[in-house]
């Protein structure tokens, strides 16, 4: 027997109230039977024109809905509020919990017994997913899926991490502003996102690694025929996971958020899988912590040789063959038991992956990198902890002692960092404070702050940097990032002073301010709190309730989750 829709309590009654839910749908030109025991699919878009990585999202939402009618289910798309990484100032991460619950209520309040995801750049992933966790339906990914390989002057350019040479490139090469046109086109020249392994790929290899797409959908490129047959696929595969009630609780499990913590290590994936996973497990109910990543995580090889850690792009890794191969490649490393959207394990559907080039997938007995996970840093600097990505820093500054250089704020390093007469060299240490969750507010993408003019033209490439911000994910360098506290709370970063030596030593897991502890309380004794940054609307909610970044950056009143129950009807 068919089990009871959700959607039937509004659709299913001959009265007064179901005369209203279904009356005024009808003026689209429904006919009569969608709103007799059909499941209702809502598909819940990303798309925007001021998000151009998920500006493709409307086709993909009618394809989506093909499938779904293909499957007796009665599809209906709903807007949510979108973000757009390169255009939302000051920072979209401000705004991923906004639309977390825009996501949640949305889909609570209405008639919808199953979801699908449309998603694409970096924080609509997240974002959706963790309203989606807090309601808890049988739930479905369709990733946007990358930009085609970027092409400039013979050679590759990666959208995202090109970004992070102009500066570079400007002052030391012959790199004109005609030069900079042509690069900005060639490097997004298709829709889609990043075409590295950047945040926005990271989070659809988070989803398929949780088991929240189809097999095999991550990679696939935007255009590729091959995504738009997935995209209908799902809109079927959603309506059959109605009937057999498979919700988001059944396949986020602690051992699925594991898994994904192993595969971003295998990938090179980006350090925001750390406040993104956090925030999904806080909403599902899995404990997990800043520490698993650590200990799950860091002794995981790098198999993928994607830019920023390498060298290929994400067109050239769904040749190889895509996460199929590094799920298949990691089996012995992962729980391959963990059910999937598709009703199978992640090893069923993975198990007989093939890799087509070597070069960019590499085998578990030959890794690219012995240890690429994400090391987790503890020390009077980061009392709740900070994080580096090993795989994107240089080698020998992973042990280093140098003098802080200290930025109160964003503001005051533009002022400063290219001043000739500012006293920095190669071995300072960059102290960037401010970009915090509540500092900022928001914890933008700055963790990886350009070097001064007069280092890079005498050819330094590599500095340390340590702040409370976060760093995009096709970024790279030694980069401490996620300080916690941050230092707008009064943590140990907001002391630093200039001078002050710091040691970082990766291998021992270790940052360390060489300051004593007496000196370090009387400057305490001294700190003022930075005046309040918002009186009003969502930012003051945001700057009251935000997590620090070892607990996923969610605000403290959205953890958990309410359900799907709404006890009242609107007359
Ligand atoms: Fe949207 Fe990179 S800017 S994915």
């Amino acid at each position: 027997m068919k089990k009871k829709l959700r959607s039937s309590e509004w659709f299913g009654k001959n009265d007064k109230m179901g005369f209203v839910h279904r009356s005024w749908l009808r003026n689209q030109g429904y006919p009569d039977d969608h709103f007799r025991g059909r499941p209702v699919i809502g598909i819940c878009n990303t798309w925007s024109d001021l998000t151009p990585c998920n500006g493709h999202l409307r086709d993909f939402a009618e394809i989506v809905k093909k499938g779904v009618l293909e499957a007796g289910g009665f599809p209906l798309e709903f807007p949510v509020m979108s973000l757009g990484e390169t255009i939302m100032r000051p920072t979209t991460m401000l705004f991923r919990n906004l639309v977390s619950m825009d996501v949640e209520e949305s889909i609570r309040a209405n008639p919808i017994d199953g979801v699908v995801l449309l998603t694409g750049c970096d924080k609509t992933t997240p974002a959706t997913l963790m309203g989606a966790c807090s309601v808890d339906l049988p739930t479905l990914v369709v990733p946007g899926g990358p930009m085609l390989n970027g092409r400039y002057k013979g050679g590759s350019i990666g959208s995202g991490s090109f970004n992070w040479m102009i500066k570079e490139k400007q002052k030391t090469e012959d790199f004109s502003d005609e030069d900079l046109m042509e690069a900005e086109i060639c490097a997004a020249r298709s829709p889609g996102h990043c075409n590295t392994m950047g945040t926005a790929s990271t989070m659809a290899t988070m989803a398929e690694t949780l088991g929240l797409t189809l097999p095999g959908m991550s990679a696939i490129p935007a255009v590729d025929a091959r995504k738009k047959v997935l995209a209908q696929l799902s809109g079927r595969r959603i309506v059959e996971m109605v009937d057999e009630d498979l919700k988001l609780s059944k396949i986020l499990t602690r051992e699925a958020f594991e898994n994904s913590i192993v595969v971003n290590a295998a990938v090179g994936g980006s350090t925001n899988l750390i406040v993104h996973l956090l925030a999904i497990a806080g909403r599902i109910g899995v404990g997990l912590t800043l520490e698993d990543f650590d200990a799950i995580g860091s002794k995981i090889p790098l198999l993928v040789n994607l830019m920023p850690s390498g060298k290929f792009l994400m067109e050239d890794y769904f040749y190889a063959g895509g996460l199929p191969v590094v799920l298949n490649e990691l089996d012995g490393m992962l729980h391959g038991d963990c059910l999937t959207v598709n009703g199978k394990t992640i090893r069923e559907n993975n198990e007989k992956a093939v890799c087509y080039n070597r070069e960019v997938i590499f085998s578990i007995d030959e890794p690219l990198k012995k240890e690429a996970g994400i090391a987790v840093l503890k020390g009077n600097l980061c009392e709740n902890g900070a994080v580096i990505k090993p795989s994107a820093a240089t080698p020998k500054l992973m042990k280093h002692r140098g003098k802080a250089v200290v930025f109160e704020s964003m503001e005051d390093y533009h002022e400063r960092i290219d001043d000739p007469n500012l006293e920095i060299d190669e071995n300072s240490v960059i102290v960037l404070k401010g970009v915090g969750p509540k500092g900022y507010p928001g914890m933008p993408e700055v963790g990886n702050v350009d070097l001064p003019e007069k280092l890079i033209l005498k050819g330094v490439k590599d500095m340390v940097r340590i702040s409370d911000g976060r760093m995009s994910g096709t970024a790279y360098g030694t980069v401490v990032l996620h300080v916690s506290p941050e230092s707008a709370v009064g943590g140990t970063l907001a002391l630093v002073q200039n001078g002050d030596f710091i040691e970082l030593d990766v291998e021992n897991r270790r940052l360390h301010l060489d300051v004593s502890d007496e000196e370090l309380a009387r400057r305490k004794a001294h700190w003022n709190a930075p005046e309040a940054l918002a009186e009003r609307g969502y930012v003051k909610l945001y700057i009251d309730h935000v997590e620090q970044a070892e607990k996923g950056c969610d605000l403290d009143i959205l953890a958990g989750k309410s359900g799907s129950e709404v006890a009242r009807d609107l007359h």
